[in-house]
């Protein structure tokens, strides 16, 4: 079975500096690939920075022969955004791989949250993503390849208590992911995102003694998957934790069509609304319209 290398490829990994970001930008530098290392060096909930995380991190993967540079920006502004994309073409000349990883926690109860808690985790999930994907993306148009990987949460996809923010902005990343893979397609960037499980500073009084099941290093072999040029998936969401991976589904049901509908057939017939039997999984909206279209056909018939 052939290695999957990075062997010509260039890759920027936001929030590289600890956690599932350090365990990305180590695997794929074992692999080949040139890292920039990007982290502030914050606390989980965003405040302060420091230079030591990201640097240490690039004195590990040169310590074993790979080529990183450390890159400082924070995912949050547009400057920043365009400054680490920049520092990756000025090192290395072009840039292939960018994983969105960067992140932080303000939980609260819904009621109680304000723009304290709201503000900075937008800023640095949501918009993080788009500062530092769009200078990417224009780059890797020209150049015609590039894979962007985004990291989801669980928390956003499923729902969790206290995490209203951080889930709103985790689900705006699956969409995000979607629509880079619909427009990507022609331009040989693909999208894809990950809602990982895994025991880091951010999770450590969350997930407790079942933390040792869940190394960082056990979510970046999904990662170097998708960021290698032999794997052509676009727009998939995969849960990722332990060493185990699975694909998470955007499903519709077949559910009912009626040429007079009213709330009392949507009443009466929820189960067959509800029922995912046949349930189809469109890969972008033109799929699912057309669905819609045959459906409504369907009963005009
Ligand atoms: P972590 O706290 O160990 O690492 C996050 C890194 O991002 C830190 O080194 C931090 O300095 C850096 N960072 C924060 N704001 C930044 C900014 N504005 N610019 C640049 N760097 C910044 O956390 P962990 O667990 O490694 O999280 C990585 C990603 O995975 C996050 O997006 C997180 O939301 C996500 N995630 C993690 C899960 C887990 O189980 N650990 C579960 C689901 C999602």
């Amino acid at each position: 079975m052939s290695e999957l290398r990075f062997d010509s490829d260039v890759a920027l990994i936001t929030g590289a500096g600890r956690g599932l970001g350090r365990a990305h930008a180590v695997e794929l530098a074992r692999r080949g690939a040139r890292v920039v290392v990007n982290d502030l060096g914050g606390a989980v909930d965003g405040t302060g920075g420091e230079s030591s995380p990201a640097d240490e991190v690039v004195a590990e993967i040169r310590a074993a022969g790979g080529i990183a540079i450390a890159n400082y920006d924070s995912v949050a502004t547009a400057e920043g955004g365009a400054a680490m994309v920049a520092a990756a073409l000025a090192e290395f000349g072009r840039l292939d791989v960018v994983v969105n990883n960067a992140g932080i926690l303000r939980d609260k109860s819904f009621g109680k949250m304000t723009a304290a808690e709201l503000d900075p985790v937008i800023a640095v999930h949501l918009r993080g993503a788009f500062n530092v994907s769009i200078p990417a993306w224009n780059h890797m148009k020209e150049r015609g390849y590039g894979r962007i990987i985004n990291t989801s949460s669980g928390a956003g996809l499923f729902g969790n208590f206290g995490q209203a923010n951080y889930g709103a902005v985790k689900a705006g990343l699956l969409g995000l992911t979607r629509v880079l893979a619909v427009e990507g397609k022609k331009l040989g960037i693909t999208a894809n995102v990950i809602a990982p499980a895994a025991f880091t500073r951010m999770t450590e009084g969350i997930i407790g003694d079942l933390g040792k099941l869940l190394a960082p290093e056990t979510i970046s072999p999904l990662v170097a998957y998708l960021a290698n040029r032999e794997c052509p998936l676009t727009g998939h969401a995969f849960a990722v934790g332990g060493g185990h991976v699975a694909a998470i589904l955007i499903s519709e049901t077949r559910g009912i069509t009626e040429s007079a509908l009213t709330a009392e057939s949507v009443r009466d017939r929820i189960g067959e609304i509800l029922d995912p039997t046949d349930a189809f999984t469109p890969p972008d909206l033109n799929f699912e319209l057309r669905e819609l279209f045959a459906a409504l056909e369907g009963v005009r018939a």
